[in-house]
């Protein structure tokens, strides 16, 4: 069974394979701004770039200004890379307007077997976990597979802006026992 992970060093090869796959398509949720895929081809350069992607989560680690911490978690299945997703801890102007909280890409050698959707169902309950309670998704008019796998967990359609639908999903509160409902 698939599951949510952190990147870690071990993926080095099997990251690298499901990464070429993408052949220069937008990979949602990755992350890795400003490092090339040929440098993270070196064993090093690809621990420190996990290293970077998984600081990313604490409020205090240097960022772009604008910028909101994010969890960084791949998902993985038997020890092979099937694709990536991340959680915006707080949205800012752009992300209220277009990038939502949640972002995530599969390998197209792994798609259509709802990788994607039980991935954004594990997901919510980590934003709920990490203090998001109400979840905006976004995704492009044109994409159909992600606006499904939006409604798929519960997606309430909000409006539309520039070209980008807009949904609601609600995760839950944390109760006071540290348990969490939805
Ligand atoms: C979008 C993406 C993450 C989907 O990953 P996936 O693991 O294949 O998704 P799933 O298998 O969980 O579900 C896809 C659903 O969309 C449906 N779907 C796929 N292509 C579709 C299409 N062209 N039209 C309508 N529905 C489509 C599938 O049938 C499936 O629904 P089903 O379970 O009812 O059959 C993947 O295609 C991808 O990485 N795309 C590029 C990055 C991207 O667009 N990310 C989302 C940004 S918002």
């Amino acid at each position: 069974m698939a599951t949510l992970i952190a990147l870690h060093p071990s993926y080095h090869s099997s990251w690298l394979e499901g990464t070429a796959e993408f052949a220069g398509e937008h990979r949602g949720g990755a992350g890795g701004e400003g490092w090339s895929l040929m440098e993270l081809r070196d064993v090093n350069a690809f621990s420190k770039f996990v290293a970077d992607l998984n600081a990313d989560a604490l409020p205090e680690s240097p960022r772009k200004p604008g910028y909101v911490p994010c969890t960084y978690l791949c998902i993985v299945e038997r020890q092979r890379f099937l694709g990536s997703l991340v959680i915006r801890h707080e949205l800012n102007e752009f992300l209220l307007e277009e990038g939502g909280h949640i972002g995530y890409s599969v390998r197209p050698s792994a798609r259509g077997r709802g990788y994607a959707t039980r991935a954004l169902g594990e997901a919510l309950s980590i934003a709920r976990n990490l203090g998001v309670s109400h979840v905006l998704l976004t995704c492009a008019e044109g994409n159909a597979a992600s606006r499904t796998i939006i409604e798929k967990n519960g997606g309430v359609y909000e409006d539309s802006r520039r070209g980008t639908r807009r949904y609601w999903i609600y995760a839950g509160l944390a109760d006071e026992d540290g348990s969490f409902r939805r």
